[in-house]
Formats: C-alpha cells, structure tokens, sequence
C-alpha cells in the first residue's frame, strides 16, 4: 500500500477514512489509556467526519458498567469546550455501546459478537450487504493480548470486511518474550493485519522529520558523520510513577520509554531516504540502520532511580506502596549506540529518559561538528539542530551571529521555528487521533513492524539481562533533580555538551 505518512490522501490534506460500515471494538475500556487517549481521539474523528459514516464503538471489559456509568467515566476526559462541542458529544455517545465479560470466556466473547451483529444490523447502509469492517483495539495489560486475541480470531472475525488488531506497547520485556507474542499474534492475525503502536510515531513533529530531513536539501547535504558530532534525543516527564508502579517495576524505564519511543526517533533520525513513502519502503529502512547498531552492554548505559525530593514533599520511588523496598528497576536511563554504517560511524546517539526531573520535554537535538580553524577571537558554540517534539513543538537552529552594532562580537542565536508562534492556533492532533485514523485508512507507516522489533529487542536485550543478572544497583537522584551526575560525565565523554 502506498500511502503517505503524514496523511493517506493524495494531496496532503486529512481524508476520511473508507466509507464501508465500521465497528471499533475497545477491549480495556474501563482503563486508563481507554479513557485518556482512545475515546477522546475517537470523538476528536467523529468531530471532524473523519471516522466512517456508519461507525459504531463497542467498548468491552470485565467490570460491569451502565452506559450512563461508562459515559460519566469518559466524559471527563472529552474536551467539549463550545456548545456545538456538546451537542456533537451527545451524537458521540449514541454510537457507543458497551458489553461486560471475561478476555478469555468463549461465552462472554459470544455475547459480545452477539451485542455487535446488533448494532450492526442497525447501522447497516441498505446496499452494503453487512461487509462491516472491524477494528480490535486492545486497551488492555500485555498479559491479556494472547488470550483476548484467541477469542477474538475464534468468535468475531467472521464478519467481510477487513479486520485489523490494534497492539499497545510494551511488546514484550526481551527478544524471547516479544517473539512469543509476535508467534501469538501471527497465529491468528496476518502481519497486515496488525498496528502495533508506538505512540511516539503519530506526534506531530516525529511525523516532520520525514519532511525536514528529506524535502530540504540542506539538511540532507550535512546528515552524516562529517558534519554531524553527536546526537541526542531526550525524554523527561516531571512526576514519578505513582499509580503505576506495578506496572512500572517490571519493565522500568529502558522498556517503557528508551527501547520504543527513543529509538523509533533514533530509527527515522538515522535511516537512508526511503524509495518513496509507502509504509514497507520507511520500515525497510528502519529495519536497516537498526541492524547496523551493534547490541549495547551495561558500561554503555547509566541507570538512576528517583529518591524522595530535596523538600522532602514528593516520595521517592522505593516508598511507593506497589514498588518493592529493594527494587533496582530504573526510573532513569542513558544509552550511547553506535551505528556502524558509512553515514553514521563515529557519531555517537546519546538516549536519554528519565522520570521525576525537574520539567516535561521530549527534544531531538543535532550538534554539528566544531568549526574549524576559527579566525574569531573567542570560540565559536556548535551549530545545533533542535526538534522540540514537546511541550510547544519547534524547530530551531543555533548559530553563531554577529551582535548588532559597531563590533564583530559573535552571539549564539536561534532561526526559531516555534509553532505558536509561525502556525498560530493552527490544530496540532494528538498522536492516538493521527494513529487511530491511520489504522481505518489501513496505513501502516506509522506502526512498528514485527522485525523492526524484533532488532530493537536484539540491541537491548543482552544489556538488560545483564544488568538484571548482576543487580545492578541503579544511582540514586533526586526526585526534580537533572538525574545522576555521572549521566552528564558520560555525554562529555561521548563529545555532547550540555547548557
Ligand atoms: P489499565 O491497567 O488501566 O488496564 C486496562 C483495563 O484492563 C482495566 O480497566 C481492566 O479492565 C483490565 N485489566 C487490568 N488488569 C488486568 C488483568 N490483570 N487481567 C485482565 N484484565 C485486566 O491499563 P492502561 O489502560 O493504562 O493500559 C493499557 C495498555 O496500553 C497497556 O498495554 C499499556 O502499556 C498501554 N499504554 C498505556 C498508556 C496510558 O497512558 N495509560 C500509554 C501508552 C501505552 P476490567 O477489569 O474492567 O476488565
Ligand atoms: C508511555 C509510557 O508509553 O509514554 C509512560 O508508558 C510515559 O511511562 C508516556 O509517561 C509518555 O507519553 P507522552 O505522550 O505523554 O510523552
């Protein structure tokens, strides 16, 4: 399928998805991502005609929910800011059904094709002999994908239109185990089949890079070793885990953040410009710089885990009722990779991730290699690239200039991209509305494919087992602090510098 990443339309602008009548199942619908993110970007579709005419949404979980329950519990997360927006939620919410059952009880699961043939039956358009297309979005904890999928497969797949299984990450918590999920899943779903998604791919400035790096000549002329020193992609969020720290201590930070959002960054940053921009032509060359990083061991990664803040008000990560007091599961993450291929060898990508730091960024930041044989009277600051992927998304460049006025004084600053400021109130979607449009659209682009995933595990796999094997004992920060100390030591040592 041929289809652009950005938007599936020929010319660029946000089409609709196929008309055919459509059901999206929401398994986990009484969950936290349900009603952050899936539901709320459901309605930002229906607001704007972008979903199918004859859509309809089944929501489904174990707990038992009246559909004035399931609405109150949604309807906080909506943002309804206008009149028209309420009205327009009421609509919303007459397509929307809810069923309660077990993910692995054939009895339950029948119910539920039975609930859906219903709501189907009503929507059916009079020519459209029933062909309704599905959509299984699982919103649900990774331990219930293989049993739901099974049920799934055996009671709601009869239907003939095209049926599509929406994954959430974590895809397992090492090679061997995402290979056991990929098998599962394959057992009952074609890989064309599958969105696997990696929320990090549907914002809207990891969706740039595509168009910065390959629809601007001058970035593509300096896009490699010679010109490029290092490069840094961060995430910092500003809160701990509370909450989720059962969740959390399995995986830690590494497998919750670094393993997927960063190196999908990491995969688009670094690969080779695609044949064009089908979805099998970008992964392909995702699939190619990932295998050209060779796996990472413990000296290559710093590891920290948050402790009580400096005041004293904010509970460290060992103090939370659901994380174990010896727990060595890091809330903070360096890596330094290597790609060992004719553009990138010797340019070290530094990943860096970390809860309860002192603020919430996600940034893409290119530092160039110094200038050469400097004729000014002070040294020169490195040209950099900075993505700001959020808050306030931006592109800027930093550049040494000449301060106004009668001397030849250099000064850093910036040609500023900032998208409040070019763009206006222009409407920026979440990355589940982009997402989750694609999926009816069948554009895979944007979503992880098996063996892109299958190589990523390979990179981290032994460096995670080896610091499980040896208990490695995470370094201790402050909860608001920039995190371990020897995390910048370790930037300065690979040439990144930071201010
Ligand atoms: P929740 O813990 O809220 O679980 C979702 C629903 O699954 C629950 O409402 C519950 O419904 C059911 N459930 C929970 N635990 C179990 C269990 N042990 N066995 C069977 N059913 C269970 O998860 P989230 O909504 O937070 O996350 C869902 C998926 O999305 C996960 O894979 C997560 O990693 C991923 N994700 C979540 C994000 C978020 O912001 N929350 C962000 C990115 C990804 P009931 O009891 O009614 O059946
Ligand atoms: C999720 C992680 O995938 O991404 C969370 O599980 C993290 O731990 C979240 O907080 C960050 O997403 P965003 O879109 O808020 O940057």
């Amino acid at each position: 399928m041929s289809s652009s990443p950005t938007s599936s339309s020929s010319s660029g602008a946000p089409s609709a998805a196929s008309n055919n009548p459509t059901t999206v199942f929401v398994f986990g619908a009484s969950g936290d991502l349900a009603k952050k993110k899936t539901f709320p970007a459901l309605f930002a579709l229906f607001r704007s005609n972008l979903l199918p005419t004859h859509t309809r949404i089944v929501g489904y979980a174990r707990s038992a929910m009246t559909p004035a329950e399931l609405r109150e519990r949604l309807s906080k997360f909506i943002r309804t800011p206008t009149d028209q927006d309420k009205k327009t939620l009421d609509e919303f919410f007459k397509i929307i059904s809810y069923v309660h059952g077990q993910y692995d009880s054939d009895e339950d699961v029948i119910k539920l094709a039975k609930a859906a043939a219903e709501v189907e039956k009503k929507c059916a358009q009079p020519s459209s002999d029933c062909a309704t297309d599905r959509v299984f979005y699982l919103a649900l904890p990774p331990s219930v994908f293989i049993p739901i999928s099974q049920q799934i497969k055996r009671h709601l797949t009869d239907n003939a239109g095209y049926k599509r299984l929406i994954v959430e990450k974590p895809f397992g918590k090492d090679l061997a185990s995402s290979t056991e999920l990929a098998d599962a899943l394959a057992a009952n779903f074609a890989e064309s089949e599958i969105y696997r998604i990696d929320h990090y791919l549907g914002k809207e400035m990891v969706k740039n890079l595509l168009i910065l790096r390959f629809a601007n000549v001058f970035f593509g002329a300096v896009w490699n070793r010679q010109f490029i020193n290092n490069v840094q992609i961060t995430f910092k969020e500003p809160f701990g885990v509370e909450g989720r720290g059962g969740y959390f201590d399995e995986y830690g930070i590494i497998r919750d953040v670094m393993q997927n959002h960063l190196m999908q960054i990491l995969a688009i940053v670094a690969m080779d410009r695609p044949v064009d921009l089908s979805a099998e032509a970008i992964r392909d060359e995702k699939v190619k710089v990932l295998k050209s990083i060779p796996h990472l061991t413990v000296h290559d990664v710093i590891v920290g885990q948050y402790t009580r803040s400096g005041d004293g008000k904010v509970v460290g990560y060992l103090e939370l009722d659901d994380v174990p007091k010896d727990s060595i599961t890091p809330t903070f993450a360096q890596a330094v990779l290597h790609i060992k291929n004719e553009r990138w060898d010797g340019v070290p990508f530094i990943l860096k991730c970390g809860k309860a730091m002192p603020d919430r960024k996600a940034e893409i930041r290119i530092q160039f290699q110094d200038v050469a044989g400097n004729i000014f009277p002070h040294d020169l600051a490195r040209n950099e690239l900075v993505i700001r992927v959020q808050p306030d998304e931006a592109v800027y460049i930093k550049l040494m200039n000449k301060k106004p006025g009668l001397s030849t004084e250099t000064v850093i600053s910036e040609l500023d991209l900032s998208y409040k400021q070019r763009y206006g109130g222009d409407y920026i979607p979440d990355a589940y509305e982009a997402l989750i449009l694609d999926v009816l659209r069948g554009d895979h682009a944007n979503f992880v494919r098996s063996d892109e995933l299958d190589v990523a595990w390979r990179i981290f796999t032994p460096m995670l087992h080896e610091l499980e094997r040896a208990k490695h004992k995470p370094e201790p920060y402050e909860f608001g602090s920039r995190g371990p100390s020897s995390a910048d030591e370790q930037l300065k040592r690979h040439g990144g510098f930071t201010r």
